[in-house]
């Protein structure tokens, strides 16, 4: 007898289909028993590889990297072939949603990200528009299947995208600054304004993350770089309440699996709670909260994602693993803990440095998932 069931499968679309084979990363953010503590690092692939910068000088420009999938999928690949990472994260930018609104995106060498045509007029404020993420920001989804691809169902993919906030922070200011204060003068003389510039946010990122995960992303990143130099009320009104409709739109379960989100306000440890409220799956951590009292605080309603000082990594492989022990420590036995540092990898790290803080974290955090 014979049934759909019997049809044989390739291995290409059985790793289309199935957990990966390492899914501690998955798992962890699930809350779900692992034998150790899972480890990926925000900005794994950048400029204290010199791989990276080989390829980033082959391509051109940084812009240039993100826009060209084969690179991007390159570069994406670059820290695993190095390193036992329990995730990958598809190489691009937050900005890449602005520059497809037409605000013209460029990176200045040492100064950061500009915007050519910041939002600053009313009239272009009500020109804005949702862009269909399969026709501006095909180079992205065409990285995210070409590098789940290239996994071949060993790790998890991340997708990631801006909050609606923060990347109207980059859309009003037109560059990094600072203290944003075009932005928060907008914020509180004219709120409708900035509130029509999230709430088209929101549809754009929304529709781009669920178009990452079509096109392969098997957990999600949301960052909040910026929500934590707002008063509470107005982290409430500005960027809160605009994560609570990007989770609650987000493709949660696809093929089968479920599809972990990450929210991660830097600065955002006074209101994790009002975070975990959105219901994200997993809460990202900088490295200013411990992450025991963060625990204590969430308990069984979200998974938490951190929290190592960026600054340890410049440092000595003893201060590594004695700073890594901490934060493992911290967040004691059980489940539900992805280590990770509280925001990017600088530059300036030795790449043997995340070596030891990857072996540490493995080797040390065995003990804390033994029943
Ligand atoms: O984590 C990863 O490996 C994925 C790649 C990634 C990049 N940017 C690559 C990048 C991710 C997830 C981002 C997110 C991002 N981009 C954020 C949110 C996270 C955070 O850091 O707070 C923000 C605010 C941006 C905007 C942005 N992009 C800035 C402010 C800069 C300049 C900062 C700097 O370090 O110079 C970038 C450039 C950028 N994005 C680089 C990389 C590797 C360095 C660019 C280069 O090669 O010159």
């Amino acid at each position: 007898m014979s049934s759909s069931w019997d049809v044989p499968i390739c291995r290409a679309e059985r790793d289309a289909m199935s957990r990966p084979r390492n899914d501690t990363f998955l798992r962890a953010l699930l809350r779900e028993p692992t034998p150790y503590t899972p480890i990926w690092i925000m900005r794994q692939a950048g400029r204290y590889l010199p791989e990276y910068n080989e390829t980033r000088a082959r391509a051109g420009s940084f812009l240039a990297l993100c826009r060209n999938p084969d690179l991007a999928t390159e570069v994406t690949l670059q820290p695993l072939a190095r390193f036992a990472l329990d995730a990958a994260i598809v190489f691009s930018d937050i900005l890449t949603i602005p520059d497809a609104m037409g605000l013209g995106l460029h990176f200045v060498e040492g100064e950061g990200p500009k915007f050519e045509r910041p939002l600053r007029e009313e009239w272009e404020i009500k020109n804005l528009f949702v862009p269909d993420p399969t026709e501006h920001l095909r180079y992205v989804l065409d990285a995210v299947s070409q590098v789940r691809k290239a996994l071949a169902g060993e790790i998890p993919l991340i997708g990631f995208s801006g909050s609606p906030f923060t990347l109207a922070c980059y859309m009003v200011e037109g560059r990094s600054g600072s203290d944003f204060t075009t932005l928060k003068k907008m914020l509180y003389e004219r709120p409708d304004l900035l509130h029509r510039i999230l709430q088209i946010n929101t549809q754009a990122v929304i529709a781009y993350l669920n178009a990452q995960i079509e096109a392969g992303a098997q957990a999600l990143m949301v960052f909040d770089t910026w929500g934590g130099m707002l008063s509470a009320h107005a982290y409430d009104a500005f960027s809160l309440c605009y994560l609570h409709q990007v989770t609650a739109a987000l493709t949660r379960v696809h093929d089968g699996e479920q599809i972990p989100v990450i929210l991660f306000t830097k600065g955002g440890g006074l209101w994790l709670e009002r975070i975990a409220d959105t219901g994200c799956n997993a809460i990202g951590l900088d490295w200013t909260i411990d992450i025991g009292a963060a625990r204590q605080r969430v308990g069984a309603r979200a998974a938490l994602q951190g929290n190592l000082d960026p600054a340890v990594m410049l440092t000595t492989p003893e201060a590594i693993r004695h700073e890594a022990a901490h934060v493992l420590n911290c967040f004691g036995r059980g489940h539900g803990h992805v280590f990770n540092l509280g925001h990017g990898v600088s530059q300036y790290t030795p790449p043997e440095n995340v070596q030891t803080l990857i072996d540490a974290v493995h080797e040390l955090s065995a003990s804390y998932h033994v029943c």
